[in-house]
């Protein structure tokens, strides 16, 4: 399949052979006021609950986003896009035109990522790198005994980058399977040691676990990113949606 961009409709074609990766400036506290246009009564609504105005704002610029981007390869509407969710809550699309379309979205403090690939899984994850006073504690949590002692071993001057790095690869990867935290996230291991690839070490608890690839997403300044993809024999394409 080749991947055409067709200039005059803005049309995304499909391309099995590549992942699309979206970087999507999302942040301040307003919206455009077409971006809530697109959005169904339940997004509306949703929206509608959170409390302060910055937190609601990228939600919305977040969805609006994906509803004009996914729109552009399945050749719809971005209002009337079919979503479904499933059993762990991963949103897909339904609908003989997006069937085979696999998408993933991430956002954190002002910055989202959009994955897209056809007929291959595909999970990613930012996150903002914050100040976490309790970093060896939430890894003790979350993290798997040799991921914690890799942390450790992790100069003070860049645990904090290990940590997020670590964090954004273990969601990359239960987000691309689609069972989020139910999935257990110490039945497999990352890399995180600021010097070293990002890996997938061990997936010996997850069944079909070597079917993933993890890759590390060079993001802007301040934020740690991951992305995995079901399979090989892809490469990636970076894109932008410009700040509205
Ligand atoms: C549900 C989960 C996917 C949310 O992840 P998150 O890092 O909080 O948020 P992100 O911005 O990366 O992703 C949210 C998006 O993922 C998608 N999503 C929701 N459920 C999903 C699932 N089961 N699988 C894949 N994607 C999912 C949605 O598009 C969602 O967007 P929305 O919130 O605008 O509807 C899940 O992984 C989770 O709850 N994580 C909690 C954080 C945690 O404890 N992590 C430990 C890491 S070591």
């Amino acid at each position: 399949m080749a991947e055409i961009l067709d200039s005059a409709s803005g049309k995304l074609f499909r391309r099995g052979d590549e992942v699309h990766l979206w970087r999507i400036p999302i942040g301040g506290e307003e919206w455009p006021a077409e971006d809530l246009l697109l959005l169904d009564p339940g997004e509306r609504a949703r929206a509608a609950r959170f409390v302060f105005a910055r937190h609601r704002a990228p939600w919305i610029r977040a969805r609006a986003a994906l509803r004009r981007i996914l729109a552009r390869y399945v050749d719809a509407t971005p209002e009337t896009l079919p979503f479904q969710v499933g059993e762990w809550g991963k949103p897909s699309l339904c609908g003989s035109n997006g069937e085979s379309l696999r998408f993933n979205l991430s956002h954190s403090g002002g910055l989202a990522l959009l994955a897209v690939a056809w007929g291959r899984e595909v999970g990613v994850d930012v996150e903002r790198i914050r100040p976490t006073v309790e970093l060896l504690d939430l890894a003790t949590r979350f993290f798997s005994p040799s991921e914690v002692a890799a942390l450790r071993a992790v100069d003070d001057a860049r645990r904090e980058r290990a940590f997020f790095a670590c964090w954004s690869r273990k969601e990359a990867l239960i987000k691309a399977d689609g069972r989020g935290l139910s999935f257990g996230l110490d039945t497999f291991e990352v890399s995180l040691h600021p010097d070293h690839p990002a890996e997938l070490l061990s997936v010996r608890g997850v069944p079909g676990g070597d079917r993933w690839m993890l890759r590390e997403i060079p993001v802007d300044e301040g934020y740690a990113a991951a992305l995995v993809v079901e399979g090989t024999g892809w490469h990636l394409v970076r894109r932008e949606e410009q700040w509205r």
